[in-house]
């Protein structure tokens, strides 16, 4: 007798396929294409991207951001013209993130306030171009303050409240811009209830808040970072404001509290190693949910897919119905065009 014997003994009585499932058999309904589209439960629809878009001062500028090929910082009117692109390829809304000349940025992020900042304008520009389209902004500091963080740094504290008065406004500009929905995303605590006050108090009923509802203290930022010119300027990391990578129950406890402060919809950030998040959320509250497939995410794959490593557009198209299997009404992605295109056939 060797080793080997002893490992597998012969089974007298081992039992056939058919005594072991039952004769079910779960793969009667793989077979064949027709059987698999009539069983699919997910689909994933242009109706679901949201496209966020990386804006700068200038014109006729287009700047490559190095750990996010094929995504570019562009000028206003640039940007106009890819959300023509966007609204003929039926994507229903873009997301615009800008990267502010250093000069500008202060303390407090104060240049967030003005009427005539790049977002301001992009807003502008691109509703009178594109009335269709919807626009999303991001009352968020950091691509404005000169440390990269996402609230008003005093004595080496990140200050809640005068932070959320500073948001609140910069949401009533965006509004003025023509901003359809204002997306706070820097965690503050009573952000959304102070934002939906000062909306409604300037006359914005129908401007709706969608709420970074969890947004994780995340490594998966860092081309963005690059994209909006923080990288260089933060100190320090942002875990006195998002919410650590390993909790969920706190995840729940942030949604609830901006769902009872007036959000409209919420998002989750980062995207696939949250899909654990998106579908106790959804569960939870059945709002209107999204997920944000962040500039990390991005990279990963188009870097794997630019070595060879894996098939770039199949795993694009993979991801994005992952987070509809995850419960998520809809994406931010920078992949947008391209599976809205790949989706057009
Ligand atoms: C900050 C903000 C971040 C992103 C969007 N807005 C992250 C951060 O620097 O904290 C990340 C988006 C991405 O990585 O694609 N307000």
């Amino acid at each position: 007798m060797n080793r080997f014997d002893r490992m597998t003994p012969a089974h007298p009585a081992a039992r056939s396929v058919d005594e072991i499932t039952g004769s079910r058999r779960l793969r009667r309904m793989r077979k064949a294409p027709w059987s698999r589209r009539l069983v699919q439960e997910n689909r994933l629809t242009v109706d679901d991207l949201i496209w966020p878009i990386f804006v700068v001062d200038g014109e006729n500028r287009r700047e490559p951001i190095s750990a996010m090929p094929g995504v570019e910082r562009l000028s206003v009117d640039l940007a106009v013209k890819e959300a023509e692109t966007a609204a003929r390829l039926g994507i229903p809304a873009i997301a615009t993130f800008p990267y502010i000349d250093l000069t500008l940025r202060d303390e407090t992020g104060s240049h967030i306030l003005s009427a005539d900042n790049v977002i301001n304008r992009a807003t502008r520009a691109i509703k009178a171009a594109v009335p269709e389209i919807g626009v999303i902004t991001d009352a968020a500091l950091d691509p404005f303050t000169s440390h990269g963080h996402d609230g008003i740094l005093r004595d080496g504290i990140i200050v809640n409240d005068e932070t959320v008065a500073q948001v609140a406004a910069a949401s009533v500009a965006q509004a003025e811009a023509g901003a359809d929905i204002v997306a706070p995303s820097d965690m503050m605590d009573g952000r959304i209830g102070a934002i939906r006050d000062a909306l409604d108090q300037a006359g914005f009923q129908d401007v709706a808040i969608m709420s970074y509802a969890t947004k994780f203290a995340s490594a998966f930022y860092g081309p963005y970072r690059e994209a909006v010119g923080t990288a260089g300027l933060l100190k320090g990391d942002k875990k006195t404001y998002y919410i650590d990578p390993a909790n969920s129950a706190e995840a729940i406890r942030e949604t609830e509290q901006d769902i009872a402060e007036g959000a409209d919809m919420i998002m989750v950030k980062p995207g696939l190693p949250y899909l654990d998040i998106m579908r106790v959320l959804k569960d939870e509250f059945q709002m209107p949910t999204f997920a944000y497939q962040v500039s990390g995410e991005y990279a990963m794959i188009e870097a794997a897919a630019a070595n060879g490593w894996i098939d770039g557009e199949r795993v694009m198209m993979e991801s994005l119905l992952a987070f509809k299997r995850a419960g998520c009404d809809g994406i931010l992605t920078y992949f947008a065009p391209r599976a809205a295109r790949l989706l057009a056939g």
